[in-house]
């Protein structure tokens, strides 16, 4: 099992990769090979919108983006990691994002095929509740490229990633993403081993 981490942070030490890195330590746990990827160090041009990866399915652009688009064919699972920066995502997400568009085929149908992604949002505000609808359309848009959220782990008004690595419950829950990233679908018996 591969799973390939994408974090949109500018910040390679911050929050976002703080929480990232400990869903990366579930999956881990079950036996995948990870990897993490900071778009935000990462040269990334916004969409040119030449249109011709609607026939070929390949972005001409010629950046850092070119061999994520094999690591994103080769993982089975993607994890996905944005702060909130004016109320969406960051530009460096929202570049790779767009960049996206050479994913989507005939149809609407995603030449990348279906991938379980977890979602890691951070925030500054203290209310879940503000971003809702930028976090659905976050996730939609997504979709459209194959990757299917399913599941979010939103993290409000935490300021460092020592506050994060410091929270028992958020590290316990993010690593528990992790397991379920790569084990959904598969249910072991016995519970216990004997
Ligand atoms: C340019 C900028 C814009 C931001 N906009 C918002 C915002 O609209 N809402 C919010 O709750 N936090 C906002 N924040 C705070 C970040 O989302 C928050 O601190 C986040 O956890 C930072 O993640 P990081 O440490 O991984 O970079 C903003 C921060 C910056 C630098």
């Amino acid at each position: 099992m591969k799973v390939a981490a994408f974090v949109g942070s500018p910040r390679p030490d911050g929050v976002t990769d703080a929480v990232v890195r400990q869903v990366l330590r579930g999956a881990e746990d079950t036996g995948a090979d990870t990897t993490l990827f900071h778009i935000g160090l990462l040269h990334i041009m916004g969409c040119h919108a030449c249109m011709k990866c609607r026939k070929t399915g390949v972005c001409v652009l010629d950046d850092d983006m070119r061999p994520l688009f094999e690591e994103l064919r080769k993982a089975d699972c993607i994890i996905l990691g944005t702060p909130i920066y004016f109320y969406y995502m960051t530009a460096q997400m929202k570049a790779f994002t767009d960049r996206l568009f050479s994913l989507i085929g005939e149809g609407f149908k995603s030449r990348l095929g279906r991938k379980k992604t977890v979602f890691v949002v951070t925030q500054g505000a203290e209310k879940p509740e503000l971003f809702i609808n930028q976090i659905d359309s976050m996730k939609e848009a997504w979709g459209m490229a194959g990757l299917d959220i399913i599941e979010t782990v939103q993290v409000c008004a935490l300021e460092s990633a020592e506050e994060v690595m410091e929270d028992e419950e958020l590290m316990r829950q993010a690593f528990l993403t992790g397991v379920d990233l790569c084990r959904l679908g598969i249910k072991v018996f016995p519970a216990s081993p004997k």
